[in-house]
């Protein structure tokens, strides 16, 4: 299973990589805001950076809806470097610019995925990556998990080459029932990537080795 990191934070990704886990990082709007990045100029400056600080797929996500305005964005986007890969909604504009993408041999990832069938349809369009929220759907009471094991399901019927990236985790929990599962890929934040580091007794076995190691100075 593939591990990106799902942050605009350079500091975080520096610190994923470094760890030498990493396959790649996904990013949105909102996390770019989070940053304090705005502006077109400093949006592919920005994407240019993550790039060069991380190996891997790099999702750089469009700001517009319609067919024309996210070719030329996605476009825009997939120039900057060969490892971007364009992030497009699950619209109806969306399934034809993953098609226009996929002919022309520009990777995508079809992102705000909350169903099978929506996944089906990205899927048939040729995206790379669909990208099931899983922490979204766990917000309002429906089983997110649920629906990775449906799309697992449906792409290996018919061997669709397209990867699940399971997105929108909230927990390392989460990290480990994708990984049960059988999705491709996980994108998380870094604390819940680290977080699976931890055990109590790793710890205290630790402390204890530790202890032991000076008796014999
Ligand atoms: C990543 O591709 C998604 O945009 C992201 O995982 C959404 O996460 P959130 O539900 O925590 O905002």
């Amino acid at each position: 299973m593939k591990f990106f990191i799902d942050t605009a934070n350079l500091e975080q990704i520096k610190e994923a990589q470094d760890l030498g886990i990493l396959d790649g990082v996904t990013t949105n709007p909102s996390l770019m805001a989070k940053e304090g990045i705005s502006g077109k100029e400093a949006i592919l400056n920005h994407y240019k950076t993550i790039c060069e600080i991380a190996d891997g797929d790099i999702s750089a996500e469009v700001l517009s809806t319609t067919y024309d305005e996210m070719i030329k964005e996605g476009e825009e986007l997939a120039a900057i470097h060969p490892n971007i890969v364009v992030k497009i909604p699950m619209i109806k504009d969306g399934v034809k610019a993953l098609k226009y993408f996929s002919n022309k041999g520009i990777k995508t990832n079809c992102t705000l995925i909350f169903s099978a069938g929506q996944a089906l349809l990205a899927a048939k369009a040729g995206a790379n990556y669909v990208s099931p929220f899983l922490g979204r759907l766990d917000d309002i009471s429906v089983d997110g998990m649920n629906l990775i094991e449906e799309i697992r399901i449906i792409f290996d019927n018919y061997m669709f080459d397209t990867e699940i990236l399971a997105a929108s985790i909230r927990s390392p929990m989460h990290i480990i029932n994708c990984a049960k599962i059988g999705a491709d890929v996980v994108t998380s934040p870094l604390a819940s990537i680290l977080n699976l580091l931890k055990h109590p007794l790793t710890d205290s076995g630790l402390a204890q080795f530790v202890a032991d190691a000076k008796k014999m100075d």
